[in-house]
């Protein structure tokens, strides 16, 4: 590599596939608004390239990295010093150097909430009970970012009960499992609800809910942002529900790493929101 190429602060998406990922188009986005040097790029690494890629980095040129499916939980093991969130979350989606470490951490958590409060301002003083659909990765990090703000209750519905009774002993008895027969009886006593499943996802089968049971004061996020609009907003939209999509959740989880690659904090504009919305 030239000296030139190696000034130039670089980072990467790792992931495998990686194809799919809309990260080098929010980064390129904001590197070119910003006026900064940089580039940002697509590193497509197998389960058992992993541990060597990680560990040549810097070697490679990179700054730092976002880490996405499926290597968010094995990069715990390859990182310096991970944060407390990603420990929590037991997955990290952003990597950096500081004083030679590489550190790791999770800003799902960040994302989401930021994405309510820009788009929903208040959401976390109408109430206290929340609804949250599935017991994935995403769900881990949405409990987390309510329980955070002190919502006192989670009705947890999933499919998989194994999955959400290891959410409730995770975080505690404020998470309240309950299968999908139970959604209806959740929904009477929420302030707001957030789809983490991939049903309504393009590709994906719908995700069929009767929503008349919600408080007409509730607010309804879906997480799932191809297509931007889905079924279940779509639906709550009809019923005059508040409603928040997901595009937001991806756009400010990754602002801490570029903050911390390139040196400035970017923002979430409308200019960037429709430049996304156009290849959703
Ligand atoms: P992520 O890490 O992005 O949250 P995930 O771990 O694959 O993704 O979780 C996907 C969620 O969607 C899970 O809650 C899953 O339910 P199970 O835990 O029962 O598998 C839910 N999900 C996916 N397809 C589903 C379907 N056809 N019906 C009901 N739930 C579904």
């Amino acid at each position: 590599m030239t000296d030139s190429a190696r000034s130039i602060p670089k980072a990467c998406i790792i992931g495998h596939p990686v194809a799919h990922s809309r990260s080098p188009m929010v980064h390129g986005f904001w590197l070119r608004q910003l006026g900064l040097a940089g580039d940002y790029t697509r590193e497509d690494v197998r389960p058992e390239n992993l541990a060597v890629f990680v560990s040549s980095l810097r070697e490679r040129g990179y700054v730092g990295a976002n880490v996405t499916v499926p290597h968010k939980e094995a990069v715990l093991g390859l990182a310096d010093v991970v944060s407390e969130t990603a420990r929590a979350m037991g997955a990290a989606n952003t990597l950096w150097f500081e004083d030679g470490a590489l550190h790791a951490d999770n800003t799902d958590v960040t994302g989401f909430l930021a994405n309510l409060d820009e788009r929903a301002p208040g959401w976390d003083r109408q109430g206290r009970t929340a609804t949250v659909l599935g017991a994935g990765g995403a769900a881990r990090a949405v409990i987390y970012g309510l329980l955070a703000r002190g919502l006192s209750t989670i009705h947890l519905v999933n499919r998989s009960e194994a999955r959400s009774r290891a959410l409730e002993a995770a975080f505690g008895r404020a998470v309240k499992p309950r299968g999908w027969d139970g959604v209806g009886a959740a929904l009477k006593e929420t302030d707001i609800l957030v789809n983490t499943t991939s049903l309504g996802m393009s590709g994906q089968p719908p995700l069929v809910i009767d929503l008349s049971p919600l408080p007409e004061t509730a607010l309804v996020h879906d997480i799932v942002y191809t297509p931007l609009t889905t079924g279940l907003l779509a639906a709550a939209k009809a019923r005059g529900l508040a409603t928040v999509d997901g595009l937001g959740m991806l756009l400010h989880q990754a602002v801490p790493g570029f903050a911390r690659w390139f040196g400035r904090t970017p923002a979430v504009t409308e200019e960037l929101r429709s430049i996304i919305v156009q290849d959703i």
